[in-house]
């Protein structure tokens, strides 16, 4: 059995669909019949609790796992897919790692003993390019950004990619950006049109194909407990993710 494939969802932009996609496109890789674990490495807990997980009833979190080296299986719990949970606590994380040697690759050894357990781990970062972020490039074969295409900002992927190479310099030889992937996209609009277009003279084939279309369905869904994909099964809003999902599977083949 080949080790788990680790992708990180990282823009240190807020509000871009990070964990919108890090938990669709997890379930859509669940559909298809790969064993899937989410882990949530941002202090909002956003994640956690898109599958209806309260974080404040959490005994054990995330940063037990960075912090106190707990196993992770400690701190997974089985809903659509798995997800490592995490709750506000995570947020002193960065202070507790800082003094520690080998802070960056916390989350790389707490991985290693369930690596064998999936085919794919799909990890959710805050928005910022602090330790918890440069824990999940450093533990991740790819990473995935998310990029609202109505406030694109050049300059946020240009810094992404400078602490992406600084991390590939240093601690991950090999970790890369598997794609860009255009979210929050109002296709009514010719705002919209002119960003992705935009992204693909700047990036060129790194742009997914796919596209993530604006629809009320992504906010409702978590409210619920619930991926877009069990939410509302043949809504457009499942089919995107379904379609990136393929986008992937078959590029990797
Ligand atoms: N395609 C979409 N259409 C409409 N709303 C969306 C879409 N994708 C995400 N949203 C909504 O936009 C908001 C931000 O999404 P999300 O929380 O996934 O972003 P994020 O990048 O993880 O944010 P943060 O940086 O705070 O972690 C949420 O309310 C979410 O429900
Ligand atoms: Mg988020």
């Amino acid at each position: 059995m080949s080790p788990a494939r680790v992708i990180a969802f990282a823009n240190q932009k807020g509000g871009v669909a990070k964990t919108t996609t890090t938990l669709n496109l997890a379930a859509a890789f669940a559909e298809e019949g790969h064993r899937v674990l989410c882990i949530d490495m941002d202090p909002q807990g956003n994640l956690t609790m898109s599958q209806g997980i309260d974080p404040d009833t959490l005994e054990r979190s995330m940063y037990d796992v960075l912090v106190h080296a707990t196993s992770i299986r400690e701190v997974i719990r089985k809903r659509e897919i798995d997800v490592a949970c995490s709750s506000i606590d995570l947020a002193g994380a960065e202070i507790a790692l800082a003094a520690t040697i080998g802070r960056e690759r916390a989350l790389e050894r707490a991985l290693k003993p369930v690596s064998d357990d999936y085919d794919f781990i799909c990890i959710d970062t805050p928005p910022s390019l602090g330790l918890l972020t440069i824990n999940a490039l450093t533990a991740a074969h790819k990473v995935i950004v998310p990029v609202q295409c109505e406030y694109l900002s050049m300059r946020g992927l240009i810094q992404l990619q400078n602490t992406l190479s600084m991390v590939r310099e240093n601690l991950n030889p090999t970790v890369d950006i598997q794609g860009i992937l255009p979210t929050l996209v109002d296709s009514r609009t010719i705002h919209a049109k002119e960003a992705i277009e935009i992204l693909e003279e700047n990036f060129g084939d790194r742009v997914f194909a796919s596209r993530i279309r604006k629809t009320v369905r992504f906010a409702e869904a978590p409210v619920k407990g619930m991926s877009v994909l069990r939410y509302d099964p043949s809504g457009t809003a499942a089919k995107a993710y379904r379609d990136l999902a393929k986008e992937i599977l078959d590029g990797a083949a």
